[in-house]
């Protein structure tokens, strides 16, 4: 009789109609405006479709700025309220959110906050899970730290620098980094993590690598996507980009233009945290 009972499908919030489970899949990156950086977040959906044929899956960006850009070239991206707003219209009763985050930083927060207020609307879903970012626990900081050093170009000799650009944040959350170059320099002392908008910052790592005498650094940007940061900030041409700052340091550099979310086994990662929240359905 028990068993019965709780094979019953979930009931709405009104009148007592029965509705069928309907699971989806909301992911949640901050985005990008440039075109060829798309190719990070059509990684990861794909890798997510794989792994999840049956689950319908949305996308949302968490940045207005780059929403709007994107509006006005005639792309419409939904905020994640938005986004679960049409999920909720459309009768989905359990949403795993992946957070496509690097760190649990001021945007995932602000994720969760909003996902959870979400979970109390009547005749809303059943239950809403939000699965971690990149790195949430310690665990993720060494699957994280062996899937980059697997990734490094082959032709880097021990002797150069792997000079790594986070995106960096004042929130707490931003000593992933300082730790995350710990856990590398543990296996490989010439690689270096820096942040564009935290610490180390790049004057930091300039004088890491001027200590150590290194005579070349290939440049790879720690963020999903290569996008407006790895173009400009990292490789860019001015004198303030990372490539130019260490350049004038006499140490030349090797840009390398991929993100994050291109490399396999980091997506992996990704997905196995949306495992992680559908399993807590
Ligand atoms: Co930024």
């Amino acid at each position: 009789m028990l068993a019965t009972l709780m094979a019953l499908p979930a009931l709405a919030g009104g009148h007592g109609h029965k509705r069928e489970m309907k699971k989806g899949i909301l992911l949640v990156a901050f985005g990008t405006s440039v075109p060829r950086a798309q190719v990070s977040f059509k990684n990861i959906e794909k890798k997510v479709k794989t792994a999840y044929p049956d689950i319908p899956v949305r996308w949302a960006y968490t940045s207005k700025i780059i929403r709007d850009k994107l509006a006005k070239s005639g792309q419409h991206l939904d905020s994640p309220e938005t986004a679960l707003a049409k999920m909720m219209d459309e009768g989905f009763t359990h949403v795993a959110v992946q957070s496509l985050h690097t760190i649990a930083g001021e945007e995932f927060h602000d994720l969760q906050r909003n996902v959870h207020a979400f979970m109390g609307m009547a005749g809303g879903f059943d239950n809403i899970q939000v699965g971690n970012p990149l790195l949430s626990v310690q665990k993720d900081l060494e699957r994280v730290v062996a899937a980059m050093i697997k990734n490094i170009p082959k032709e880097r000799k021990k002797s150069e620098a792997v000079v790594l650009m986070g995106h960096g944040t004042p929130h707490p959350a931003n000593a992933f980094y300082a730790a995350m170059m710990f856990h590398f320099q543990q296996q490989d002392p010439n690689i270096f993590v820096g942040t564009v908008e935290g610490t180390p910052e790049i004057g930091d790592i300039k004088s890491m690598l001027l200590a150590k005498k290194i005579q070349k650094a290939y440049l790879i940007p720690f963020m999903s996507v290569a996008g407006d940061h790895a173009m400009n900030d990292m490789a860019g041409e001015e004198d303030d980009s990372w490539k130019s700052i260490l350049s004038a340091a006499g140490i030349p550099c090797i840009p390398i233009l991929k993100g994050t979310a291109e490399y396999d086994d980091i997506v992996d990662i990704w997905v196995d945290h949306l495992s992680d929240a559908l399993s807590r359905f």
